[in-house]
């Protein structure tokens, strides 16, 4: 990882700022990308008293395709490239499909489907210059498998598996590769907001989260760690 330019965004969440803990030490440097400034400020603040990572902060809401775009632009700018995008924004609805508001639907499709493209899209387009590149999706498991109450998220993260694996292919002459992390139920603000009763204390922690995506980071270039699938022993799909 030294000397690697590394893009978090939602670099502020539970898994996100898990892996910006552990890549603090790496070497690599560091693009904090978030929402919420002052989250962002805290976080950098918290890696940079204990090691001398270097970090960029960059404020965006990646539902704007254009802040997705100024993000990339200010990252070549202070760092001249980008190695690897780590893709852990995102939200959840889960709720009963016909209780669904139609600006949930919204919701879900611009964050979770139309945010992850626009960012695989503008960081894919820096990496091909280079012919190198590694993009890290963190899906969750109902990017694979239903739920119930799942329609609306389901639908959005169902997309990004589509997506990423059409970009793979057509990236792949170019040296990028695609990973993408099939997490069950990680215990973070995620679920703050989520009413469905669900158990925080038996899911993974988000530390746990962010070492399989270092893990897939770690691996030697000629290796693609194409899909990692984790679950909380509670609640396991196969
Ligand atoms: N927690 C789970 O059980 C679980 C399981 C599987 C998969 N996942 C997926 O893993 C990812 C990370 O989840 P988490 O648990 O770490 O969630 P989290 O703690 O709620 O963090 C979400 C992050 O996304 C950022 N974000 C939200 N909206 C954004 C926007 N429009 N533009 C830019 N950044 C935005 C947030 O920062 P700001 O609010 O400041 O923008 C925050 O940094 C999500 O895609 C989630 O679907 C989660």
């Amino acid at each position: 990882m030294q000397d690697k330019v590394v893009v978090v965004i939602g670099a502020t969440g539970g898994i996100g700022a898990a892996l910006t803990r552990q890549l603090a030490t790496s070497g690599a440097s560091l693009v904090l990308a978030g929402r919420n400034s002052d989250r962002l400020e805290t976080l950098a603040s918290q890696l940079s008293i204990a090691r001398a990572t270097k970090i960029l902060k960059v404020s965006v809401d990646i539902t704007d395709r254009q802040q997705v775009e100024h993000l990339m632009k200010k990252t070549v700018a202070q760092f001249g490239q980008i190695d690897i995008l780590v893709n852990t924004a995102g939200a959840g609805v889960l709720k009963q499909y016909n209780k669904i508001e139609p600006a949930e639907l919204d919701a879900m499709l611009d964050l979770n489907l139309k945010g992850s493209f626009y960012t695989c899209q503008a960081a894919a387009e820096v990496m091909k210059e280079r012919k190198s590149g590694h993009i890290c999706n963190v899906v969750g498991i109902l990017g694979k498998h239903a739920m119930a109450m799942g329609a609306a998220y389901c639908a959005s993260k169902f997309g990004v598996v589509g997506f990423s694996k059409c970009m793979a292919e057509e990236l792949k002459r170019f040296g990028i590769k695609f990973t993408l992390f099939y997490f069950g139920g990680v215990d973070t603000p995620f679920w703050d907001n989520i009413s469905l009763k669900v158990d925080r204390a038996k899911m993974l922690k988000s530390e746990t989260a962010a070492s399989a995506i270092a893990f897939a980071l770690s691996c030697p270039p000629e290796a693609v760690p194409m899909e990692i699938n984790i679950q909380p022993e509670s609640h396991l799909f196969f």
